[in-house]
């Protein structure tokens, strides 16, 4: 149980777990029944393309927005209502940013379990109701009912500030977004050592080793031998208990993809490559060291 009390009673909330069950299972379908496309839309609302969860860049829009919005409606109440109309520009631009964010911020839930998934799950709903109130606040704010358009406003943002403050506690404290394989390659050996025999490994087989305390996943195949870290970017999944087609190894907790050459990532939820070793031969000995670009 999270040391936070607001965290702490959320996790509590164990009638939220049909609502993530169904929800979970809804968005997975849905991205199932696109095929390819669908996988194609998931990397990329994951933010597979840009090498960092897409989710957390794209809130800027909507929560940059309305906060502008705030400054503006504040000024038009105060009697300055050549500020009213940018004030309606920035709340529309919010709306279409929050449409684009919840998009994302959905996509990554559903590759998420337990507390954070109920965390997510109460994050998502608070913009679901602030979305609703901006939404009447626009639509207020073109039947000139400007009064009625701010405070419906002001109760969104706070609602949105409230939401974001559950957002940087799944990202910081629940560690979701974070790459879990950073800093894996400084607890690599820095110089080539054995960490194995290479009868130890088996062909096409892969093999977690222990070296000081850090987990590696080696794969021999044919005259190659691969070393990566063995503990997935997206949330920590054990690779060498993953599926291995061609150069790829597929992560068994949610099915990040990543080339066994250059750790790059093939298919998310992981957006962070996996952290890749150098591989040498010596005798019988198999010798690896943290690779340096
Ligand atoms: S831990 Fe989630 S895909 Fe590996």
């Amino acid at each position: 149980m999270s040391d936070n009390a607001i965290l702490s009673a959320i996790e509590k909330q164990e009638w939220l777990q049909p609502i993530q069950d169904k929800g979970e299972e809804l968005v997975k379908n849905a991205y199932k029944a696109a095929g390819p496309a669908g996988q194609t839309v998931k990397n990329a609302l994951h933010g597979v393309w840009l090498g960092h969860p897409l989710h957390a860049a794209i809130t800027d829009v909507p929560v940059g927005s309305w906060t502008a919005a705030l400054a503006l409606d504040l000024l038009e109440a105060s009697g300055q209502t050549q500020y009213a109309a940018g004030a309606d520009a920035a709340i529309a631009v919010g709306l279409v940013g929050a449409v684009a964010s919840a998009a994302a911020g959905l996509t990554d839930w559903s590759e998420t379990h337990g507390k954070p998934q109920r965390v997510g799950a109460v994050h998502g709903m608070l913009n679901s109701v602030a979305a609703v109130l901006y939404t009447g606040s626009y639509i207020a704010r073109k039947q000139n009912q400007r009064s009625l358009g701010r405070s419906l406003s002001y109760l969104g943002y706070a609602l949105v500030l409230g939401s974001a403050y559950l957002g940087g506690e799944l990202s910081y404290s629940q560690r979701i977004g974070v790459d879990h394989a950073a800093d894996a390659d400084k607890e690599f050996p820095q110089e080539f050592t054995p960490v194995c025999s290479e009868s130890d490994l088996q062909e096409g087989q892969p093999k977690r080793i222990v070296w000081q305390e850090t987990e590696l996943f080696l794969l021999k195949r044919g005259n190659e031998i691969y070393a990566m870290g063995n503990k997935c970017a997206h949330l920590g999944g054990p690779l060498s208990e993953g599926k291995i087609e061609g150069d790829v190894v597929q992560c068994p907790w949610h099915g990040s993809q990543f080339c066994m050459k250059d750790g790059s990532v093939v298919s998310g939820p992981a957006t962070n490559n996996q952290p890749v070793l150098d591989v040498q031969v010596e005798g019988s000995q198999v010798l690896v060291k943290a690779r340096r670009d």
